[in-house]
């Protein structure tokens, strides 16, 4: 059964009636460009076809219940004073609405149910999904108009100052914007999107290392101060404003780890703008090669990968059909995501998963995903 069937049915099966309105917002995975959104630069995720779902219905008054099928937990909560609660995911629908409010935005209360298929806390943005689902629903049923860049701007703004997630905008972005059978080039500094097609002939394969990250919000933190600290440095606005030209003339007074830390940035900038017009020329085994080195920069010099990560990304690397692979996401542990040969992508996927857990000794998942649009209203 489809999750937009199965969330159809439970709203039916608890409040009696079918919903009103069912809106869904994807999770992403991305191609090329890790941690440079918080750096003012680009990157190039899709929205994936797994996502968050709410069926709703509007209520007469200014609350918000809400039922989450996947940890058969309630909540609610009034619009009409919100108060961080530290409740778990709860708070993320809450942060959006607070957001929501700041802007301007009059809201009115709904109850629905929620569910997805995104997994949790495996570098796909989960939350980012729950974020726009619950913008989505809060847009239905209040009536306003959807700006997809305004509500990515809520969305991210509810994590940082909500939920205490120092995150970028490239989560909330792609949930907000994907297109579908597109990647999409995001500068982060104006948010101006380009849509690029997936190469013809391959295929985005997700493998999910079975692994997850524990507390890493402070790599994350430390790994944004470093950047600031060398932007500083340089005397630019941002790492965004560097050249790879610049840095190898004035990088010499940096200590090593920032230094490092900077060429990483510096560099997937670079190879994030290349990778976009490799798209955009169907060439994918040029795509490939600039996964494989963006995956290095990520190991060696911004030090954001693990063991897991490693092995399944040489895992994929090894396995022909493949044209490059490399970790994705905040870090630390999660998915890698490979680009395959269409028609070598279900034996890959056997083999690799095989290779992993004989070297790991942990049972991926390994999923072939298509590129989904972004949040949106399906009733
Ligand atoms: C997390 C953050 C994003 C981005 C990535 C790294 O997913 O939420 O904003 O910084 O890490 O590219």
């Amino acid at each position: 059964m489809s999750l937009q069937a199965y969330i159809t049915q439970a709203f039916q099966r608890r409040f009696g009636q079918p919903p009103a309105f069912v809106v869904r917002a994807p999770g992403r995975v991305n191609l090329i460009g890790e941690h440079t959104d918080y750096n003012d630069g680009f990157v190039l995720p899709m929205a994936i076809d797994r996502a968050v779902w709410i069926a709703l219905r509007p209520r007469p008054d200014s609350r918000v219940l809400v039922h989450s099928l996947d940890l058969d937990r309630s909540a609610q909560f009034s619009l009409l004073g919100l108060h961080y609660e530290d409740a778990g995911w709860v708070e993320y629908v809450k942060g959006v609405a607070w957001a929501l409010q700041q802007a301007g935005y009059q809201l009115t209360g709904w109850e629905g149910v929620l569910a997805g298929d995104v997994p949790r806390g495996a570098g796909l943005s989960s939350s980012a999904a729950v974020e726009l689902a619950t913008a989505r629903a809060f847009q239905v049923v209040s009536g306003f108009p959807w700006d997809p860049p305004l509500m990515a701007r809520l969305g991210q703004k509810a994590e940082n100052q909500w939920v205490g997630m120092n995150c970028g905008i490239m989560d909330q972005m792609i949930s907000a914007a994907g297109e579908a059978d597109h990647a999409l080039l995001i500068d982060c500094r104006s948010l101006a999107t380009t849509s690029v097609p997936l190469p013809p002939g391959a295929v985005v394969v997700i493998l999910d290392t079975a692994t997850r990250r524990g507390l890493v919000d402070s790599a994350y933190n430390e790994r944004r101060a470093q950047c600031e600290a060398a932007a500083r440095y340089f005397g630019v606005p941002a790492l965004r404003d560097m050249s790879m030209e610049r840095f190898a003339a004035e990088a010499g007074g940096l200590d090593a780890v920032t230094m490092r830390r900077a060429r990483h940035v510096i560099s997937e900038n670079e190879r994030t703008l290349a990778a976009a017009g490799a798209m955009q020329a169907g060439n994918a085994v040029e795509l490939g090669l600039l996964m494989d080195a963006s995956h290095v920069s990520m190991r060696d010099d911004f030090e954001i990968s693990g063991p897991a990560l490693n092995i399944m990304v040489e895992c994929a690397q090894e396995e022909p059909g493949c044209f490059g692979a490399r970790m994705t996401g905040g870090g630390f542990a999660g998915c890698a995501v490979a680009l395959v040969e269409a028609d070598m992508a279900q034996t890959f996927a056997a083999n690799v998963a095989a290779r992993y857990r004989a070297r790991a000794g942990l049972t991926p998942a390994l999923y072939v995903s298509t590129a989904s649009a972004g949040a949106s209203i399906e009733q």
